[in-house]
């Protein structure tokens, strides 16, 4: 199996599964407890069904959308995720780069191997950077200084994730930060020896966004530990508005899904939120996000732009978002599979079908920009 036999996730996934050693597939496969939340996010869109207009003289198709300031030529965005150098050795650059090519938004980690600055300088399309809030306050100030010296655009923050998920996939194999693998998980590691050679031969793993402020080497503190140790569980609404006052810019909540909540996001100054369940990685038995779409759009959509991410599989699964209400969809493991199988080529092709799928629907759903869709479109089951 080659790149060039992926015409859609379920393939990629294939050709990532069979490059990656399984505790590092697992990683990225896996979710919380029983996984529901996880299998919902895309099965909900198995819920609703487009209704297609006709005749409309659909030549050209305007993908562009406007979201928190950023002009996107596409609806989808590279949600951020932690650790890509770790699925291949190109990780963030490939797809920052990929992302600069389709002219769409990607972001950063704090659990990202590539420093934010460089991606900042490589690229000129729009930047979030994902960030935690930690005990430390002067830290958290000093974090966000460095992205906006950096010239981010767009801070996002994490607040699905006040305790890690539990993972039982990465219990089975040993998966951490630093590496502690089971016997049977270095066997794997073993037997997918081109991964273990491009890894080694590589720049060294390091997580940049972090190491400058924090001891991250040599296994000083595990990912487990900076989660537990680092972040600060009594993070409330106050502190987060102190963030939005200090930050000053285009600042977004990723991890939203309650009508309150979403108030509150407005109410401090948030200029987006992100409905999410973190693709169903923190709690299991959360609503799927796109279930959740509907209210949090007709609760506070006009006052401030409403994401969403998880379970997107499909062009159609983006229009359907879209259709409710969706300013913006974030990709995940849509993009990741692709990263892990090929890299650059990976994300970039990855990108190019989504593009494809997503004007290919709009055509035949008879809408030349995005704005036409509208829940005139849509029946639930
Ligand atoms: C391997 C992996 C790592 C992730 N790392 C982060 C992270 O560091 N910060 C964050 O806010 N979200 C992270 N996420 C969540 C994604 O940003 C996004 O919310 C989720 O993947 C969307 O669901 P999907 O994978 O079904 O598209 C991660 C997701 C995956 C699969």
């Amino acid at each position: 199996m080659r790149l060039s036999d992926c015409h859609n996730f379920h393939d990629f996934r294939q050709l990532a599964r069979r490059r990656l050693p399984g505790p590092i597939f697992d990683y990225i496969d896996g979710a919380a407890d029983d996984e529901v939340t996880h299998r919902r996010n895309t099965a909900s869109f198995e819920h609703c069904d487009l209704v297609p207009n006709v005749l409309r003289g659909v030549e050209t198709i305007d993908l562009s959308v406007t979201v928190m300031g950023q002009k996107l030529a596409l609806p989808v965005y590279c949600s951020p995720t932690a650790l890509q150098r770790l699925f291949h050795h190109e990780g963030e650059r490939a797809v920052a780069a990929a992302a600069a090519r389709y002219g769409t938004m990607f972001g950063v980690s704090s659990l990202g191997t590539v420093s934010l600055e460089e991606l900042r300088r490589a690229h000129d399309t729009p930047q979030v950077y994902q960030f935690y809030f930690h005990r430390d306050r002067s830290l958290n100030r000093v974090m966000l200084q460095r992205a906006k010296d950096a010239g981010v655009q767009v801070m996002m923050l994490t607040v699905d994730s006040i305790t890690g998920g539990n993972r039982e996939r990465d219990l089975r194999t040993g998966f951490s930060i630093p590496f502690k693998l089971s016997l049977a998980a270095m066997l794997q590691f073993v037997i997918k020896p081109a991964w273990g050679t491009n890894y080694l031969t590589h720049e060294a793993f390091k997580l940049p966004q972090l190491d400058k402020h924090i001891d991250m080497s040599g296994g000083a503190l595990s990912i487990g530990r900076y989660f537990t140790e680092m972040l600060d569980p009594s993070m409330t609404w106050n502190d987060v508005a102190e963030m939005v006052q200090h930050w000053n810019g285009h600042f977004c909540l990723k991890g939203v899904m309650s009508i309150t909540d979403a108030k509150r996001a407005v109410e401090i100054g948030c200029t987006g939120i992100v409905v999410s369940n973190h693709g169903g990685r923190q709690l299991d038995g959360s609503r799927a996000s796109f279930d959740q779409l509907a209210e949090i759009v007709d609760a506070v959509g006009d006052r401030i732009d409403v994401l969403m991410d998880g379970g997107v599989q499909r062009g159609s699964h983006v229009l359907k978002a879209l259709a409710v209400g969706a300013k913006a969809i974030g990709l995940g493991r849509y993009y990741l599979y692709p990263l892990a199988a090929a890299g650059q080529a990976g994300v970039e092709r990855a990108l190019g079908l989504m593009q494809s799928e997503i004007e290919r629907d709009m055509k035949l759903m008879g809408c030349r920009a995005l704005g036409q869709l509208s829940r005139a479109n849509l029946r639930f089951r």
